[in-house]
């Protein structure tokens, strides 16, 4: 399986938030009030902050010497109404990914010659941009990992 050799934006803009007080912001006067609309896109693309950012790399975020912290740059909100949910959400989804890697080998389909079908990831907009559905193979890495996951789902 081919990951994208670019980054894909899953979300353009955030929540929009209102200003209480007015305020000035590098020279621009913005009054009470005033509805601020991140933007994720640019804020998460910033060359001044990440090496070329525009190439797939999630290394980038493992080493000590990571380009930025990734839990507080922005995906989950910004200030007081940050996403209370932030710490279910990063548990359960590194949860559900590692158990996943643990158990299948997740292989493209193959096509009548028996080469991988690699197709060009299409992807579906809306409030956040999801991947639009797609062919995988997902195959047991062990035949004891067959009865672990039937007592799994009869645990559900
Ligand atoms: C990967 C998963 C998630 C992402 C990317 C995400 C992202 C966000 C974002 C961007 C906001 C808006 C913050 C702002 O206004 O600046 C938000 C708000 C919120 N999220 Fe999440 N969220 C996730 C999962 C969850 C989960 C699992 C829960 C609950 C268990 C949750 C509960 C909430 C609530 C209640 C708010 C509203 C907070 C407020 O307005 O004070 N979220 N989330």
């Amino acid at each position: 399986m081919t990951l994208p050799s670019k980054v894909i934006t899953y979300a353009y803009i955030a929540v929009a938030h209102q200003s209480q007080e007015a305020d000035v912001y590098k020279g621009y006067y913005f009054p009470s009030g005033t509805t601020f609309v991140p933007n994720v896109h640019g804020a998460f693309h910033d060359e001044s902050k990440f090496s070329e950012p525009f190439r797939f790399n999630p290394e980038r975020f493992l080493s000590e010497n990571a380009d930025f912290d990734p839990f507080s740059m922005g995906g989950f909100g910004y200030g007081r109404r940050t996403c209370p949910g932030r710490y279910v959400a990063l548990s359960s989804s590194w949860l559900a990914i590692s158990r996943m890697l643990a158990v299948f080998n997740i292989l493209p389909t193959q096509d009548e010659n028996g080469k991988a079908k690699v197709t060009p990831p299409e992807f579906i907009s809306g409030l956040v941009v999801h991947p639009a559905p797609f062919e995988v193979i997902f195959n047991l890495r062990s035949e004891k990992f067959f009865e672990m996951i039937q007592e799994d789902n009869g645990n559900l």
